[in-house]
């Protein structure tokens, strides 16, 4: 099967994102790989992907000349910490990383965002790697630079802006995921659909059945279309100052909020941005910005992929919308970003409340 390029034009230095199957199995690593600074690197993973890929990744890096050791951390969240990445520089000291030596994250979001910071300041910085594993790393969080770790107080408050050499997407990973991290992954691949507009709209209509089944060919077909778009916001506005990049908190602002008050155990951060997403949809509509049959078509989307929709009844939406006061990325007073149309996400601000607590009522109804 022949692979997707991608290329993120950045001023400073822009990269390859590769997409398809068997890329780290049967395409060799020197096609792939940029010229590196030195031959000698560390593979950062977790325990839960080291039994599957370790070994398979290690072997392509060597037969292309590049010699690694692995660290591997254990698996979870609750380890994207600084405890965790003190020992991670430990272990890449004691491994005999230079100045000249690269780090390749080999994992989800988790491994990618603190393997990904440690590269950024480990000596000032090293050449990164991302070999993501998950639908969530491969449409979203390997691209554009964003890592860090989470502090007591929140998530992700810690953090750079650090841009990989490249981005290898192996879709045969997707093969091990546990259904539910592949639906949450999908809630991001629909917010990607809704900002993109009709015409990835409808490959995901024509080609759901494929994609649950993760037919490879469709899985890269879909995460090269997402990371299309991933990229030219990257391009657009690298350190997410400009406001462009907003537009990818498209359902997060309500997503964040629930996963939140509910200590981050009930919903994976997808399936919370995909209640978002409905929440936002329906706003939208309520405020006559977004047709009828552009939602309609929209929340059929998210049922037929077998995504959560609905808010839990038990929960108190003036506790909700004070959270989304206090969303990081809420800027000042309480702002979301809204669909005029399919593929035409604004962020507005200055939501009333009021209006906002009606649709989240509603969120909590069946709405197909
Ligand atoms: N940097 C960014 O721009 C950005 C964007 C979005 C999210 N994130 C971060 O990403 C993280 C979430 O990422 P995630 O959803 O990938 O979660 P994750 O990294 O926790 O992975 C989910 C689970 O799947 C396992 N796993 C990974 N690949 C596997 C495979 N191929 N087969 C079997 N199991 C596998 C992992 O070990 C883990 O248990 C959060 O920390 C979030 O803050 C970062």
């Amino acid at each position: 099967m022949p692979f997707h390029k991608l290329t993120v034009t950045l001023p400073a230095r822009g990269y390859p994102i590769y997409i398809g199957s068997g890329l780290t199995e049967t395409e060799s690593a020197s096609k792939l790989i940029p010229i590196l600074y030195g031959q000698y690197g560390v593979v950062v993973t977790n325990t839960t992907v080291a039994p599957l890929y370790l070994e398979r990744v290690q072997k392509w890096f060597n037969e292309a000349g590049y010699i690694t050791s692995a660290i591997i951390l254990p698996d979870g969240e609750e380890f994207k910490n600084h405890e965790t990445l003190l020992r991670l520089y430990d272990d890449i000291f004691k491994a005999g990383l230079q100045r000249n030596s690269f780090i390749c994250a080999l994992g989800g979001g988790v491994i990618g965002d603190i393997a990904g910071y440690a590269a950024a300041t480990y000596m000032r910085g090293v050449d990164l790697l991302q070999i993501p594993t998950t639908i969530l790393a491969q449409v979203d969080s390997s691209i554009g630079g964003k890592n860090g770790v989470n502090l007591e107080s929140g998530k992700n408050l810690i953090g750079t802006t650090y841009q990989p050499r490249v981005v290898i997407s192996d879709v045969d990973f997707i093969a091990t995921l546990p259904e539910r991290e592949i639906i949450g992954g999908l809630g991001e691949v629909l917010k990607y659909g809704l900002l993109a507009g009709d015409d990835f709209i409808s490959f995901l209509e024509m080609n759901k059945h494929e994609i649950l089944i993760r037919d490879p060919r469709s899985l890269a077909t879909m995460i090269h279309f997402c990371s299309r778009v991933k990229a030219d916001y990257v391009i657009r506005d690298e350190y997410d100052r400009l406001g462009v990049r907003a537009a990818l908190n498209l359902g997060h602002t309500v997503g964040h909020a629930l996963e939140k008050l509910f200590a981050y155990k009930r919903f994976t951060h997808g399936e919370a941005v995909a209640i978002g997403l409905v929440a936002s949809l329906l706003l939208a509509h309520d405020l006559d910005l977004l047709a009828e049959s552009a939602l309609l078509r929209a929340l059929q989307l998210l049922k037929d992929f077998g995504l959560p929709m609905q808010i839990p009844d038990e929960v108190e939406v003036d506790e909700m919308i004070a959270l989304m006061r206090r969303d990081k990325k809420a800027e000042n007073g309480l702002s979301m970003v809204l669909l005029h149309g399919l593929g035409d996400p604004h962020l507005e601000k200055e939501i009333d409340p009021v209006i906002l607590a009606e649709v989240l009522e509603k969120c909590k109804k069946p709405q197909l």
